[in-house]
C-alpha cells in the first residue's frame, strides 16, 4: 500500500535527534544509574491553584466539547495576560486555544505556508521545527547565528537567506537551546527586515516566563510588528504542567478564523477543564512560578561556573530557558560524539548540539532540571571527560 509524502517528509527528523537519550532511557530500564540531563521537562511543581482548578472542573462536570477556538474563559485570560504584557490591547477574537505549543505551531503553520514557500529559521533550532515545517510541504531554510553573537540572529543573516520564496520567519526567544532572549531593538530591526519582504513572524514563546537578566521582549508586543505576528505559546514551562497540552496562538486580526479551521479539523475543540486551568494560571503570578524561573537561573550560574577556568569546555551564560550550551569544541570531538562518550564511560545523558542544527555543532545542550548537587555532579564528570579527551 501507498503512503502519502508527508509520511517521507516526516520521517527521519525526529529519531535521530534522540539517539542518545533513548539508549540512555533503555540503559536505565536495566537497571544503569544514570543522570539525565537531556530532556526539557521542568522538575519543580505546578502551581497548587492551577492544579486545585483542573481537578475541581472536572469533578464540577466540566467535561463536554468546548468551542472550536477555545473556551470563552480561557481565551479571555489569555488575551488579558498578553495585554497587560504589552499594554497594547488584545482582543479574546485573536486568540485560538491550542493543545499546547506544538499543536499551535504546526496548525499556524499549515496556514501560512505550503509547497514551494520557505521557512527561515535560526540556527540552532529546537529539534521538532523541521518537522513543523516539512509536514506542511515548504522548504525549511536554516539561518546561521554564531557562538561569538550569543547565538543571536542578526538582521544581516537574515537578509542574506532571504529568497523570492521566503514567506515565514520563525523565531523562538527565549531560545531552546541557545538561551538567547532577542531584545526590543534586536526585535525592531529583524522586524524591518520582514517589513521590506512582506515575511510573516512566528514567534515560539513557550520560555516567555524564564528569562533572567534581560526582560522578555516579543514581536507580538511591538505595534508596528503585530499585523505580521503570530506568537504562540503554552503553559508547558511557565507553569511545569507539560502534560496538560494547554496553549495557544495570539493572532493578528482576522486570522484566528483560518487557524481555527486547521485546529478545529485535528482535534475538535479541546477540554474545558483545562481550559479553566489556564485561565487561573494566567490571572496572576504564582509563587511556584518564580520559584522555578529563579532555580532554573541559579542552576545555570552554577554550571557555567563548573566548567569556568577549564580549558576543554566552555558554558555560556544563557539569558533564559532551561538549558545550557556547554562548548566542547576544545576536545576536537562534535557534539555527537562527545554525547556518547559521556553516556558510555560517565553515565551522564546530555543532548549532543548537533540535534539542533549545523549551528549547534561541537556543543552539548544540557538540561537544568535536576537538583543542583545532582548537576554538580554531572558536570565534575563533563568537565573530567573533557579535560582527560583534551589532555589538559
Ligand atoms: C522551543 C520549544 N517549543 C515548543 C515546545 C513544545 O511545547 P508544548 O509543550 O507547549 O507543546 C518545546 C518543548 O520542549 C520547546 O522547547
Amino acid at each position: 500500500m501507498r503512503y502519502a509524502s508527508i509520511t517521507e517528509r516526516l520521517d527521519g527528523l525526529g529519531s535521530d535527534k534522540w539517539a542518545v537519550h533513548m539508549a540512555g532511557r533503555h540503559r536505565a530500564n536495566a537497571g544503569e544509574p544514570l543522570i539525565f540531563l537531556s530532556i526539557g521537562e521542568p522538575d519543580l511543581p505546578p502551581p497548587g491553584a492551577v492544579v486545585d482548578q483542573a481537578v475541581a472542573s472536572l469533578r464540577g462536570g466540566r467535561t463536554r466539547y468546548a468551542p472550536g477556538q477555545g473556551e470563552p474563559r480561557a481565551l479571555k485570560a489569555i488575551a488579558d495576560h498578553l495585554t497587560r504584557r504589552s499594554g497594547l490591547e488584545v482582543a479574546p477574537t485573536d486568540i485560538v486555544y491550542t493543545a499546547g505549543t506544538q499543536h499551535g505551531l504546526f496548525s499556524v503553520m499549515a496556514t501560512l505556508v505550503e509547497h514551494g514557500d520557505e521557512v527561515l529559521v535560526p540556527d540552532p533550532y529546537y529539534a521538532t521545527y523541521e518537522g513543523v515545517v516539512a509536514g506542511t510541504g515548504a522548504t525549511f531554510v536554516p539561518v546561521p547565528t554564531r557562538p561569538e553573537d550569543g547565538f543571536h540572529l542578526t538582521p544581516e543573516a537574515l537578509e542574506a537567506a532571504i529568497t523570492p520564496r521566503s514567506r515565514v520567519l520563525l523565531l523562538n526567544t527565549p531560545s531552546n537551546p541557545t538561551g538567547a532572549v532577542l531584545s526590543a531593538e534586536e526585535l525592531d530591526a529583524i522586524g524591518e527586515v520582514c517589513e521590506r519582504h512582506d515575511l510573516w513572524i512566528v514567534c515560539d514563546e513557550v520560555y516567555a516566563e524564564l528569562t533572567f537578566d534581560r526582560p522578555f521582549s516579543s514581536p507580538y508586543d511591538r505595534p508596528q510588528l503585530r499585523h505580521r505576528t503570530v506568537a504562540v505559546a503554552s503553559i508547558s514551562k511557565s507553569h511545569a504542567l507539560p502534560g496538560f497540552r494547554a496553549g495557544w496562538a495570539a493572532c493578528p486580526p482576522g486570522m484566528a478564523p483560518k487557524l481555527t479551521l486547521i485546529t478545529e479539523t485535528m482535534l475538535f475543540g479541546s477540554q474545558p477543564f483545562l481550559a479553566d486551568a489556564v485561565a487561573v494560571a494566567l490571572a496572576e503570578r504564582h509563587p511556584e512560578t518564580v520559584a522555578m524561573r529563579n532555580a532554573f537561573h541559579e542552576r545555570a550560574q552554577a554550571m557555567v561556573d563548573a566548567f569556568a577556568g577549564s580549558p576543554a569546555v566552555h558554558a555560556r551564560m544563557p539569558e533564559g530557558g532551561m538549558f545550557v550550551m556547554v562548548d566542547v569544541r576544545p576536545t576536537g570531538l562534535s557534539g555527537l560524539d562527545f554525547a556518547w562518550r559521556l553516556l558510555d564511560e560517565c553515565g551522564v545523558v546530555v543532548m549532543p548540539g548537533e540535534s539542533f542544527g549545523a549551528g549547534g555543532a561541537g556543543h552539548l545542550r544540557v538540561a537544568l532540571t535536576v537538583e543542583r548537587d545532582v548537576m554538580a555532579e554531572a558536570c565534575g564528570r563533563i568537565r573530567g571527560l573533557a579535560e582527560q579527551i583534551a589532555g589538559v
